[in-house]
């Protein structure tokens, strides 16, 4: 099963794929991720990455699909895998596309989580992450059960730089000029399957775990 997650900043792609990846035995591959683990590493390429992410601007088209690239030849990846924050721009898309063709393979489905700016923003400016392991929370949908500590390693929660204000309204801006489009794209390419990402989250995940067995 290979799975595109589209959707604005905020709409649930990162905490909806985690589960769905558990659920299904397949890989979860967040080039958010990705690109902040390379951050916390101090690698030249977290070097290069940090400022576009912390501006809320998205990194290079040609450092994205690199990536991407190496991930999907890993071995977790055979099985199937869900997308998460790629591709970003069509040109991501197209280089994906023949990526995979000269893979053998193709993509099932381009899942776009639909959700409304003001929700997208009192979910962003609430979140937490867990420094060590990665777990989102949010202050008030999905508090930890002790303030600033994660309950799965008792690591510290912290705030992602571009979950502030200013870099929240510019993530926003660049999706609406550079992501929106892919929504088009891959209607086109008959891939295309909204799912209402405004709700609670148990509701979003029942939606995507049916349409998940029937793609199986
Ligand atoms: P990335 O990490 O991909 O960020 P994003 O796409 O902006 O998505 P988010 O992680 O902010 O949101 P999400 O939809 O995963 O929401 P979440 O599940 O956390 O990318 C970061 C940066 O990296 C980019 O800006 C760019 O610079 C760079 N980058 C990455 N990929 C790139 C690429 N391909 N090309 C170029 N640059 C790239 O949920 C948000 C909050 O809401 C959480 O607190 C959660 O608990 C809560 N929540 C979730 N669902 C619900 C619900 N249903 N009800 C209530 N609360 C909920």
């Amino acid at each position: 099963m290979k799975v595109v997650f589209l959707g604005p900043p905020g709409a649930g792609k990162g905490t909806q794929a985690v589960d769905l990846a558990r659920e299904f035995g397949i890989a979860h591959i967040s080039t958010g991720d990705m690109l902040r683990s390379e951050i916390k590493a101090g690698t030249e390429l977290g070097k290069l990455a940090q400022s576009y992410i912390d501006d809320g601007n998205l990194v290079p088209d040609e450092v994205a699909v690199d990536i991407i690239r190496h991930r999907l030849e890993k071995d977790d990846a055979r099985n199937g895998y869900i997308l998460d924050g790629f591709p970003r721009t069509v040109p991501q898309a197209e280089m994906l596309e023949k990526m995979l063709d000269e893979m053998g393979t193709a993509l099932d489905r381009a899942i776009y989580l639909e959700a409304s700016e003001p929700v997208i923003i009192a979910r962003l400016s609430g979140r937490r992450i867990c420094r060590e392991c990665g777990k989102i929370y949010h202050i008030e949908n999905m508090p930890s059960r002790s303030a600033g500590i994660c309950d799965l390693c008792g690591g510290e929660l912290y705030q992602r730089p571009d979950d502030q204000e200013d870099a929240i309204r510019q993530r926003l801006r660049v999706y609406k000029e550079k992501t929106a489009d892919l929504i088009q794209w891959y209607y086109d390419k008959n891939l295309l399957t909204r799912v209402d990402a405004d709700i609670l989250r148990e509701d979003t995940y029942k939606e995507l775990s049916e349409l998940f067995k029937e793609l199986q």
